[in-house]
């Protein structure tokens, strides 16, 4: 088992990655005392594959174990969902010593840990995330969220869990896209922050993309690292620090927003473009070198993810990307690789560059 600290003084807690942990659970559980009866949120989907395993686990070790369902999709991150999981809870809530569970992706994550949030001022919560990008973004950090239809994640909390256990072994059911489009972000994490990582992709892609669990191991406690640090260093996201996370995201939205948040490109694969697309400009910009900006596409290639957005038109990326909460002032932003591992924040870029990087992406 692999074990990563994120550093928060007292709201300190572990990430534990490795295959066949959450079977363990509920000795893991058991040192965190987080409390005594379990409230696992979940939807049926999940529930159908790891509920009971998981519940057992926690039985074993004396917890008391309740179920709660939400909706399988992002309509679970509404206000009338955490409304009603806030009064199922309240109606179970006979030991007053319970916590949450958050079994489930990037949904199920963000509702379980909103909802531990407010729920008398707060109650212990534990993510065990089933998706990869939960695993290596999401579960980790603290950032609570619904949607409201104002605009999405826009009520939320920072609210960390007590651990986060990334049981390898969940990706196994995980729908091949849904693997593959999380690829994009642990190569986020290896061309801002790890040389070394970048390069074991390189290498070894085809083992991770065909789930070997050491491989998915070593690069989720990789890309683990990452985001914890940032987030130790910047737990409020106010001091700039964690901005470097959003390599790929600024064209990555503009693209996931242009093609209607459609089948076409899910999230993933909008930020696979966008990484492209910020290669583009910064090879322009001359702050990366030919050879490391074609490292770049190619990885991002051989994960099977796409480095073009066919059949996207440029005016709606454009209007999209004019949008961007992250265009500080009216001056756009681009996170922009200066090489495998390091990153600079460029403001200002000449509009020619940009567009000249994003019309070349759309055939
Ligand atoms: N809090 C943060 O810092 C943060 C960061 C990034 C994204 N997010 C949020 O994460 C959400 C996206 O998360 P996601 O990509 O994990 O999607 P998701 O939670 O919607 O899960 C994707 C789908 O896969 C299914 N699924 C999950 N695990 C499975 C498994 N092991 N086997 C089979 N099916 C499984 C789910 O039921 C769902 O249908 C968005 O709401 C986004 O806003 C939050
Ligand atoms: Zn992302």
């Amino acid at each position: 088992m692999k074990k990563v600290r994120v550093r928060l003084k007292e709201r300190s807690y572990d990430i534990l990655i490795g295959p066949g942990l959450f079977r363990k659970a509920g000795l893991l559980l058991k040192r965190m005392k987080p409390g005594k009866d379990a409230v696992i949120v979940t939807n049926k989907r999940l529930f159908a594959i790891y509920g009971r395993p998981l519940a057992a686990a926690l039985k074993k070790t004396g917890f008391g174990v309740t179920f709660e369902f939400v909706p399988d999709s992002e309509k679970a991150k509404s206000s009338s969902v955490a409304a009603s999981l806030l009064n199922r809870i309240a109606g179970r809530d006979r030991y007053k010593k319970i916590f949450l569970v958050a079994l489930g992706g990037g949904v199920v994550g963000d509702l379980t840990g909103f909802v531990a949030s407010i729920y008398k001022r707060g109650v212990p919560y534990v993510q065990i995330p089933t998706t990869l990008l939960a695993q290596v973004d999401s579960a980790i950090g603290g950032k609570t969220a619904i949607d409201l239809p104002a605009a999405k994640n826009l009520a939320g909390a920072f609210y960390q869990p007590r651990v986060v256990i990334s049981d390898v072994r969940l990706l196994k059911s995980l729908p091949k896209r849904r693997f593959r489009s999380a690829m994009a972000e642990i190569i986020k994490y290896g061309v801002i922050k790890d040389r070394g990582l970048f390069r074991y992709l390189e290498k070894n892609y085809r083992k991770v993309l065909g789930g070997d669990e050491k491989a998915l191991a070593y690069v989720i406690s990789r890309a683990s690292r990452i985001k914890s640090a940032l987030v130790s260093a910047d737990e409020l996201d106010n001091k700039g620090l964690r901005v470097i996370l959003n390599y790929g995201h600024t064209a990555g939205h503009a693209i996931e927003a242009a093609s209607g948040y459609s089948a076409r490109y899910d999230h993933g694969e909008s930020v696979a473009i966008g990484m492209a697309v910020a290669a583009d400009i910064a090879l322009a910009l001359k702050l990366i070198g030919p050879k490391d900006a074609g490292r770049i596409i190619s990885l991002i290639e051989k994960c099977g993810l796409p480095v073009r957005a066919k059949g996207l038109k440029a005016r709606k990326i454009y209007a999209a990307l004019s949008h961007d909460k992250k265009f500080v002032k009216g001056r756009n932003r681009f996170v922009l690789p200066a090489g495998i591992g390091k990153v600079r924040v460029a403001e200002g870029i000449p509009e020619r560059i940009i567009k000249k990087a994003i019309e070349e992406r759309l055939s």
